[in-house]
């Protein structure tokens, strides 16, 4: 056990890495992907549960727990690891591109954003000091400055001015946060899909020094196509020996090609939010379970998958239960998805560490061409 957070990088392959991140709470194998509990929960799953599927880490909500059952609460009650019973390292999202996407009435000034609550309209304030406290009273061990994101379409003067607000709030939540060992402060990097922009974003953090260094504003619907061309550029603006987050992905071909082009980390609610939609995710693509060709199917969704969905319960009543609305049809295809999910992260850093990466991509993208599902 370390008494502060680290990152080791253990081995790099192409511009694919693996490492891990050491905290007082525990290791973060990376490349890591982290399910998301926005509200204290990874939605129809058990602590132990998330755990057994591989995961190291998770992702909280600054924006959702102030509102609802609020920090201060939390903090009386032991903090969020205690409240949720995951007693693992925790992200936490700062709150502004939460309170841009799910608020009500914004007024976004130079000192932070006010906002109204999408719970019960009930108003509240949040600036960089402000989301420091915040994610300090949570608990959280890794702490995501204050940013903000424009919302799309944006042009090029917007998506400037907005980075530059965000390289000035960096600055600040770095002077809120302190010097807190054992708790990490990432930055941000913002700019959209301008190469200048983020390259001057990159410097700017750079200058203030962070524990790691998040890519931020992809993502938000311009495109893998899009996405893909500034991560062939921007994990490389920042510092090596330092992890890099690829904030809000994605799907499996996404996470892939990002870890392909350097980064270590993403969250998604993808695997967690799709499962209660009867969507789920396998080597060999989607299955959507509640086609009527699955109604008399003995075959598990993926034969080859160690879950519980997959070892004990066949298509048949995995299409029945959905189509019934019983709460364990969320429960085995959130499970199914988040499983599938921490077997690309450990088939990638099984793959990276031995220099076979290339080989683990080719093979990822052949079986999902297979088809069959
Ligand atoms: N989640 C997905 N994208 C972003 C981003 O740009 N900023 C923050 N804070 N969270 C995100
Ligand atoms: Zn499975």
């Amino acid at each position: 056990m370390t008494d502060r957070v680290s990152f080791e990088l253990k081995a790099v392959d192409g511009r694919a890495r693996t490492g891990v991140i050491r905290t007082p709470r525990g290791d973060i194998r990376t490349p890591a992907f982290m399910p998301v509990g926005t509200a204290a929960t990874v939605k129809a799953m058990l602590p132990e549960s998330v755990r057994a599927t591989g995961a190291d880490i998770l992702l909280g909500n600054t924006y959702h727990l102030m509102l609802r059952p609020g920090a201060e609460r939390v903090e009386r009650l032991g903090g969020l690891h205690r409240f949720m019973n995951w007693e693992r390292p925790i992200l936490t999202d700062s709150g502004g591109f939460q309170v841009m996407s799910l608020a009500e009435l914004r007024k976004l000034t130079e000192e932070g954003v006010t906002f109204r609550s999408h719970v019960d309209g009930s108003k509240h304030f949040l600036s960089p000091e402000t989301s420091m406290q915040i994610q300090r009273q949570l608990g959280s061990d890794i702490v995501m400055c204050f940013d903000e994101c424009p919302a799309l379409p944006a042009d090029e003067a917007r998506v400037a001015e907005s980075m530059r607000l965000s390289m000035r709030w960096a600055a600040r939540s770095r002077e809120a946060f302190g010097d807190r060992p054992g708790h990490a402060l990432f930055g941000i990097q913002q700019g959209g899909v301008t190469e200048a922009l983020r390259g001057e974003s990159a410097e700017a953090l750079k200058a203030i020094g962070f524990d790691g260094y998040a890519i931020g504003g992809l993502a938000v619907g311009e495109g893998q196509e899009a996405m893909f061309g500034v991560l062939d550029y921007a994990p490389g603006m920042l510092p090596e020996d330092r992890p890099r987050y690829l904030m809000g992905v994605g799907k499996p071909d996404d996470i892939v090609g990002a870890v392909k082009r350097g980064v270590d980390m993403m969250d998604c609610v993808l695997p967690s939010r799709s499962g209660r939609t009867g969507q789920a995710w396998t080597r060999r693509g989607q299955v959507n379970i509640k086609n009527a060709r699955h109604a008399d199917d003995p075959r598990p969704l993926d034969e080859d998958c160690t879950c519980p969905a997959c070892s004990g319960y066949s298509r048949a009543y995995l299409h029945h239960v959905f189509r019934a609305g019983e709460m364990i049809s969320g429960m085995l295809l959130t499970w199914h998805n988040l499983h599938y999910f921490q077997q690309i992260m450990q088939g990638m850093r099984a793959a990276i560490a031995a220099g076979t990466f290339a080989a683990w991509e080719a093979d990822f993208h052949a079986t999902r061409a297979a088809g069959d599902i």
